[in-house]
């Protein structure tokens, strides 16, 4: 399988790492040999139809900032569009930061990727849930498949557990804890009874929150992940707008205070019954959802197997890395599936 590597940043760079150390593996286990025929970053790209070496190109990455200085294999500003058009390969795997104003540049990657035969595997939320429900039908379109585990949950299965662990069954609801930054502020209020400001500078401070942390603390990251849950899971053709979105900056601890009396605690819930929605909701502290920390957990309510909980980290390079990898082997069965009928 080739493929082409659209962003460079920690995800990208932990998949090469991923793919380094388990090549072999790959290959016995699954039958699967991937060479990344080309990657882009924000200083150019490296393109070599043979396969780039990622040992070295993780190297160079570190040393210059970008692939783009590659003496044999190097061009300097090639754009991203460029490469996706012209280079051949089987998929695009798309990791650049998510832009929710207007999804770019993932959208465009993503449509010209569709455009010219490719599957997609993307870890970008921005695209996805600016069009979730447009880009899904382009995919099937240009017959190609679209991917995104690592766009919820992080390496934890969320969106397989509900495809294909429930295969069958219907999914009538979701619930769930779907940001780590704000469930860990939470958690952190309520257990040194610190204010939402000193919370969140401490998870600044160890790199959870962004500096500019937003999407987080808004509730817009949590909003993303329900638009993609909806779609994937549900069927429903949800967008980013159509989800009523209330974030965590309005928790006080006497709320957190007033809760604990009564057994309960508040967590920025993200929640698909009905109308979809993200707000802090008081919840019991013996709900399997009452998970603390950065962990992520979501409750599938199902209309035969009943109440299912998955939880695990929702973030992380390599975590998120690990996704993409299933992702791409799960393309590669498709594709092989498709040979056989
Ligand atoms: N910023 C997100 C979180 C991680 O805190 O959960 C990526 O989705």
């Amino acid at each position: 399988m080739r493929i082409i590597l659209v962003g460079y940043g920690v995800v990208g760079q932990s998949l090469a790492d991923i793919l380094l150390r388990r090549s072999i593996e790959t290959v016995r286990d699954y039958g699967f040999n991937p060479k990344v025929v080309a990657i882009v970053d924000r200083g150019g790209a490296a393109i070599n139809s043979k396969g780039l070496d990622l040992e070295k190109m993780l190297a160079l990455k570190k040393k210059d900032g970008t692939v783009g200085t590659d003496p044999k294999f190097g061009y300097p500003q090639m754009s991203s569009s460029a490469v996706i058009e012209s280079v051949e390969a089987e998929v695009v795997v798309e990791v650049t930061p998510t832009n929710v104003k207007n999804g770019e540049p993932g959208l465009s990657h993503i449509k010209t990727a569709f455009k010219t035969g490719k599957h997609v595997v993307t870890t970008n939320k921005g695209p996805l849930a600016l069009a979730l429900p447009a880009l899904m039908e382009l995919a099937d379109y240009n017959k190609v498949y679209l991917r995104f585990s690592g766009t919820v949950g992080g390496g934890t299965p969320v969106l397989e557990l509900a495809k294909r662990g429930l295969l069958g069954d219907k999914i009538i609801a979701i619930r769930g804890i779907l940001n780590g930054t704000t469930n860990y502020i939470l958690t952190k209020m309520e257990e040194k009874c610190i204010t939402f400001q000193q919370a969140l500078e401490e998870a600044q401070k160890l790199g959870y929150a962004e500096t500019d942390p937003t999407m987080d603390i808004d509730g817009i990251d949590a909003a993303c992940k329900v638009v993609i849950m909806a779609n994937w899971i549900m069927n429903k053709k949800f967008t980013l707008k159509d989800v009523e979105v209330q974030g965590i900056r309005d928790v006080t601890l006497q709320a957190l205070g007033k809760a604990s009396k009564r057994g309960n605690t508040i967590k920025l819930i993200g929640s698909i019954d009905g109308n979809p929605t993200v707000a802090p909701t008081e919840i019991s502290k013996h709900d399997p959802l009452c998970v603390s920390g950065v962990l992520n957990a979501v409750t599938f309510v199902s209309k035969f197997a009943g109440e299912e909980t998955i939880i695990g980290r929702g973030a992380g390079g390599m975590e998120t890395a690990s996704a993409v990898l299933r992702d791409l082997l799960d393309i590669k069965h498709n594709l092989a599936s498709e040979l056989l009928m």
